[in-house]
């Protein structure tokens, strides 16, 4: 696991676009993994840049996002579909057909996920798997548990990851399910890069890093990946330099 201190981010954002667009330029049909919520948000708009320019094109790349809220349909502004479209996708040249979402929606859970598992590997698997990091370290909605995840599931939220997200949502009333991709899918992505930034991420920054490999901090397995990279500032770095 690599991590990377960087003064701000803005500075993270060009670093990880940078890699996105290189990983685009040199395969332009790549399956990238993407995340919602706040730390990608500067990334994202980097990588519109960069369509803008002319510097990469979308059109060919295949998407798969960790994880969706249940019961929101994909219209609904607090979607994570929404979120996608109104922060990158509906910026880009991105061909609809390719991008994927599990459907969280569904009365068919199982079938859904299983679907999602193996979308992924007739794909080829995820080239670059962009993440976030929660307070509670949690990767996608993976919550802190007894045991690793595997495959997409359908997860109850924690108090911490409803506590965390509901400023989001008119009246704090915000959905306790999710399906999300499993440990297991984001584990098999070739290179993963996550940003976490701000005081709030310290104490998952500093478990993920440094402390013991557990499912109590989801994250802390990424010590395990070949190729990890994480983007910190030095407020989420604040714990890690005393150690
Ligand atoms: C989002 C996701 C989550 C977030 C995490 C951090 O798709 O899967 O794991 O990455 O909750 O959220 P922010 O970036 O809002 O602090």
């Amino acid at each position: 696991m690599e991590v990377i201190l960087l003064d701000s981010t803005y500075d993270i954002s060009v670093a990880v676009a940078e890699i996105i667009a290189n990983q685009i330029k040199k395969k332009p049909d790549s399956v990238l993994g993407f995340a919602t919520g706040a730390s990608p948000v500067e990334t994202y708009k980097r990588l519109i840049e960069k369509y803008q320019s002319g510097e990469i094109s979308f059109k060919d790349i295949t998407t798969f996002n960790l994880d969706e809220y249940c019961g929101l349909s994909r219209e609904d502004k607090n979607s994570y579909f929404y979120f996608m479209k109104d922060n990158l996708f509906g910026k880009t040249d991105i061909d609809f057909e390719k991008v994927h979402f599990l459907s969280a929606s569904t009365d068919y859970v199982e079938d859904e996920c299983k679907k999602y598992q193996s979308e992924i590997e007739s794909c080829g698997g995820i080239d670059i798997q962009l993440l976030g990091v929660g307070t509670n370290g949690h990767i996608g909605f993976n919550e802190p548990s007894d045991e690793f995840t595997d495959g997409p599931f359908k997860v109850k939220l924690t108090q911490s990851t409803i506590d965390a997200n509901s400023k989001y949502f008119e009246n704090g009333n915000m959905p306790e399910y999710a399906l999300t991709m499993g440990v297991g899918d984001i584990m098999r992505a070739k290179k993963i890069v996550l940003i976490a930034t701000g005081e709030s991420k310290a104490k998952a920054v500093y478990s993920m890093v440094k402390g013991e490999v557990t499912p109590k901090c989801p994250a802390s397995i990424l010590q395990t990946h070949k190729d990890v990279t994480v983007f910190v500032d030095k407020e989420s770095a604040a714990l890690l330099k005393y150690n």
